[in-house]
Parts: structure tokens; sequence; C-alpha cells
């Protein structure tokens, strides 16, 4: 795991299934009647924690690797577990599942570690309240743990104050427990897997630009799903093989949704060199083949409608900028104070410690890149994208990278490192 600078970058990789997806495809499954198979699941600890939960209300799941079949239920077929229902690290996991729980007439608490606990729950406690939910953070904190005693919904529309997928998911999975239309509008557009795979489950949900609506009591059938190959997973790779020299990289199979693209759009803007092939739509999803050529990279900015469709790949970019020639600035981007760490922070000291020039602001960062690189010990505050985007940066840098908590990217990539070791020379 200490990573040490590379010659060469090249060959033929996959990355695993998508990590929004595959949860989605578990709860989805769950709740609709019949069988659901999912192949291409992302067997990483977050989903894992989707799974059990289901497991603990009843649901049969069996998982092997990357292949997973749910015996769904219908929508009011979860019983009521006898344990606390362990998120782990998973915000996905907490939020949506949370819409589910308010409309299903059981009573259950949700606990996850120590980064679930501080992260803010009041964005869905607050609009599933509104729909008649009895959710109450247990530490008066809005935060978890959470007892949810499920009951009666009404619909609303809600104006969310933050662009976010899991309180929209929230909210419209919150909307199936009610009579007529539930609808939320949001900010800007975040990523639509909810949209699209309910509707493949039967649900009559409609989407027009920033508000997506959802028919209440929908009757779900099972669903075979393929997940396609996560983009947030795969960002990695591509700015390893931008930043670094002598590359033929490709990267198969890889969904680009335009709800999640945009560290390509910011690639191509600082002058990476993607091409595209294969382009196709599977279960409903954008996927294609990404090759990447090493790169002279110049800084750029990145903020406003954008963020939402990279919000997972900030850590990533900014070690991108730090090889780039000149000034990148990263804004309104505040949303990464309050995920698994605070990544303003965790990249912004990570970058300095390797002897980068950057700054943290109050929504992003600005990073004067070009400056030489050193290895030095990342302290990852466990959270799986920082031990990653430091793997990377550690490529192109003088000396080795060592991490306190390099395990923490089983989290969503448990293959990451063999991945990696696989590719460089
Ligand atoms: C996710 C949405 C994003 C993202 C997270 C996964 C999802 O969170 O950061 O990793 O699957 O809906 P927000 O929508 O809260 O920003």
């Amino acid at each position: 795991m200490n990573i040490k600078p590379i010659r060469e970058l090249s060959g033929e990789i996959t990355v695993p299934g998508d990590k929004s997806i595959s949860h989605r495809g578990v709860m989805f499954g769950a709740i609709s009647q019949g069988i659901t198979e999912l192949s291409g699941f992302l067997d990483g600890a977050d989903c894992r924690s989707t799974i059990s939960c289901f497991q603990k209300m009843g649901i049969e799941i069996h998982q092997e690797n990357d292949h997973v079949i749910i015996h769904g239920k219908g929508l009011y077929g979860l019983s009521e577990p006898s344990e606390i229902l362990d998120v782990g690290n998973s915000g996905t996991t907490t939020r949506l599942i949370s819409g589910i729980l308010s409309g299903s007439p059981i009573i259950s608490t949700l606990n996850g570690d120590a980064s679930i606990q501080k992260r803010p729950m009041g964005r869905i406690i607050t609009p599933l309240s509104m729909m008649g939910a009895d959710i109450v953070s247990l530490r008066g904190n809005n935060c978890a743990p959470l007892k949810i005693t499920g009951g009666h919904l009404h619909s609303i529309h809600y104006d969310s104050p933050v662009a976010s997928a899991q309180v929209k998911s929230a909210v419209l999975l919150a909307g199936l427990y009610c009579d007529g239309i539930t609808s939320v509008t949001e900010p800007v557009l975040s990523r639509n897997h909810t949209e699209l795979m309910l509707k493949g489950f039967g649900a009559d949900v409609t989407s027009q630009d920033r508000c997506a609506s959802v028919k209440g009591l929908p009757k779900l059938y099972g669903q075979k799903i393929t997940v396609p190959g996560d983009i947030s997973s795969a960002a990695y790779f591509i700015v390893a093989g931008l930043i670094c020299p002598n590359t033929s990289l490709t990267i198969k199979n890889v969904n680009c949704n335009p709800t999640r693209d945009g560290i390509l759009k910011v690639a191509e803007a600082m002058g990476g060199k993607l091409k595209y092939d294969n382009l196709r739509e599977v279960s409903g999803e954008k996927v294609c083949d990404i090759t990447i050529s090493s790169s002279e990279l110049t800084g750029t900015v990145v903020g406003g409608d954008i963020i939402p469709t990279l919000i997972d790949e900030i850590p990533v970019i900014a070690v991108m900028a730090a090889y780039a020639k000149g000034e990148t600035v990263i804004k309104d981007a505040g949303e990464l104070k309050v995920k698994e760490s605070n990544r303003i922070d965790s990249v912004v000291s990570n970058l300095q410690a390797m002897g980068a020039d950057v700054l943290a602001t109050e929504d992003g960062m600005i990073i004067h890149g070009g400056k030489t690189l050193h290895g030095a010990k990342i302290t990852t505050k466990s959270d799986h994208r920082i031990a990653m985007s430091f793997a990377i940066a550690g490529l192109n840098a003088l000396g080795e990278t060592t991490f306190d908590d390099g395990e923490c990217v089983a989290i969503s990539y448990p293959e990451f490192y063999t991945t990696l070791e696989k590719i460089c020379h």
C-alpha cells in the first residue's frame, strides 16, 4: 500500500459497479414484488451495509461477489427489525432507507460508525417530518442514531435547500407510501439514479429540469439490473493516467450518466486527452469505454451547476490541479465539509504535506499547481476517497507516500490497490 513514483501506466481495466446504483438496486428490489437480480453489484462495505439492513427486516438476499438476488416483498413487506440497523459508514444507506422506513408500519433504529454519527440528518428529518413521519435524532443533534416510527404519510412538494440526491431520494421514496404526487425541486440537479431506476421498477416518475415527482402507492416489480462501472472509482485512474508519463490506459464499461460526468468535463477543460468509445445504454444508464493519455494540464475554475455532478471526485480533481500548470479554483462546494470527512480540510492538509501550494476557502480551495510534490504520510481520516486520491498523487511524487489507514478503500473499492498495481510499471 506504499506508493512509489512510476514510469508508465498502461493496460485495460474495468472498475467495480456503481455504488449509488448498487444501493438502489437492493433497496428497490426489497420493496418490489418478486425477484430482483443484480449483476455487477459493488461488493464493498457500504453496499453490504444496505444488504444487511434489509436482511434484518426479513428480506431474503443472496450475495455472491457482484451477483445479488433479492426476494422482494412489496412496499409493505418489511418486518420490524429486532436489532439496530447498522449503516456502517454509508450516508446513502442512512438517508435513502429513512424514506422507506418512514412509510413502513414498523419501528426501527439506524446507527453507524463515528463518521456517520457526525453527518447532518436534519436535511432528511425536515422534509420527512413535513410528510408526517415520526423520525427522531436520539441525541437531539440532528445526526444518527435515528429512531423511525413508520406510519401514515402524506405527499408534499419539497423545495430542497441543498442539491443532494440523497435528500431528493429520501423524499421520493417516502412519496411511494403517499396517496398522490410527491415532488422535490433542488437548487441544482443532482444525480438521477433514483428517478431512472424507480421508473424501471414500474413507478410513475417524472423529471423536468430540477424537479422530480413520483406518484404514490405504485405496484413495483422485481427487475434484472446490470450495474455499470462506477465513474467515481474510474476517476482515480483517469487522473492517474493524465498526470503520469507514458500512459496508455483504457477503462471499460464506465457509467457516464450526465448527472455524474463532471470529472470528464473538468479533465477536458484542463487539457486532458480522453477518448470515448462504445457509448451505449445499460439498464437505463449511459455507459462507455474511456481511453486516457498522458496530458499537459492547465488550471481551471470548477464551480456552479457542475458541482453535484462531480462532488465525490473533488479530492482527486484537486490532485489533478496540483499537477497542472497555473491556478485552479474550486468553489460552491461547501458540501465537501459534510462528507465522510471534512474533505476541504483533508484534501488541503494532505496536499500541503506533499508540498503543494493550496489554500482552503469557505466553499472549496485554490490550488497553484505545478510545484514538485514529494511523498508524505497521508492522514485519511478513514475516508476512502481521500486514501485513493492521495495514492494517485503519490504516483508522480518524489519518494514514497504512506497512509495511516489505507484499508478504508474497502468502503467503495476493495480491489483498488490490486488494480493500481496491475497498470503501474
Ligand atoms: C449519493 C449522493 C451524493 C454522493 C454520495 C452518493 C447517492 O451525496 O456524495 O457519495 O448515492 O445518492 P449527496 O447527494 O448527499 O451530495
